[in-house]
């Protein structure tokens, strides 16, 4: 049997490169995204150019028939999911703590812990039958210092951290290891947009001048998503340029000297 990855909120960006990373080791590539053509587009690109399987699934946020759906569909084709990588989240901005609608921040923890758990859960199922599996979570380092107004995204990326933790006491004794990526800033289109911006010159936040590429997030999910790291379980690894070592940014520091 093949391998094979399942990456949510894969169809750009960091999941792309994620799932692209997975491709490029010769796995079988499982594609979820909220857009059905967005993710059959992007499984056909990986496709194409890896000439690995790769086949894109609608995911319908915290619809557990829809998560058992997919899994009972990834089962039918002979696959039994060897890796999850649960990138995709509700990144929960604007959400004034003191205003928020109870129901905006409970969607925040939707995604970011019950539909996550579902998916994790439907996949642990499939893992405990080859007793072999890797689970994946990709929170943030605003899990361990947190952002202003963003109280639902960073608690609910801490919470991450203890689900982690959870799935690899828990399913430990049938070969799941699960593990998390704390990515600090990715150069993601919004923060592309202020890498020049002198006060808020990002790279300012972290010792190393710099933030990470795609390929920073992809090359630590496969760490932990591949038999690389298969002695490590309810780990954290920050891939973040230091900015969590650092207690205040250097925002006076002149860069590209
Ligand atoms: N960008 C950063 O600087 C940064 C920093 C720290 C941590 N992270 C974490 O790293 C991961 C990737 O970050 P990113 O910036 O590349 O993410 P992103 O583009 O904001 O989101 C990734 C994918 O998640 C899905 N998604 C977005 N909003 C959603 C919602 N409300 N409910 C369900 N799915 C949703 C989207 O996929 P579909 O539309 O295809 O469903 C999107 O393409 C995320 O877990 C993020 O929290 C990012």
């Amino acid at each position: 049997m093949k391998k094979s990855v399942f990456v949510t909120g894969a169809t750009n960006g960091t999941g792309f490169a994620i799932a692209e990373r997975f491709a490029r080791e010769g796995y079988d590539v499982f594609i979820g995204s909220r857009s059905e053509e967005n993710s059959q587009e992007a499984a056909k690109k990986l496709a194409d150019k890896y000439g690995v399987f790769a086949k894109g699934y609608q995911t319908k946020i915290f619809d557990e028939d829809n998560v058992k759906e997919i899994f009972a569909d990834i089962r039918s084709m002979g696959y039994l999911l060897d890796t999850l990588v649960l990138n995709a989240a509700n990144l929960g901005i604007g959400q004034v703590s003191l205003d928020v609608d109870i129901n905006d921040f409970m969607s925040v923890y939707n995604t970011n812990i019950g539909w996550n758990f579902m998916m994790a859960r439907e996949a642990a199922k499939q893992m405990k039958e080859k007793h072999k599996g890797a689970i994946v979570f990709i929170t943030s380092n605003s899990a361990l210092r947190v952002t202003k107004n963003r109280c639902a995204y960073c608690s609910s990326k801490s919470a991450i951290l203890a689900m982690s933790k959870s799935f690899a006491v828990d399913w430990g004794q049938y070969g799941i290891r699960s593990n998390c990526v704390l990515p600090g800033m990715i150069k993601t289109e919004r923060w592309q947009q202020n890498l020049n911006n002198i006060k808020y010159c990002l790279p300012n936040y972290t010792p190393i001048e710099d933030i990470a590429e795609f390929e920073d997030i992809a090359n630590a999910a496969w760490y932990f998503g591949s038999d690389e790291s298969r002695n490590t379980t309810g780990a954290e690894l920050a891939v973040d340029g230091g900015m969590l070592a650092q207690l205040t940014p250097d925002i006076e520091r002149e860069l590209w000297k």
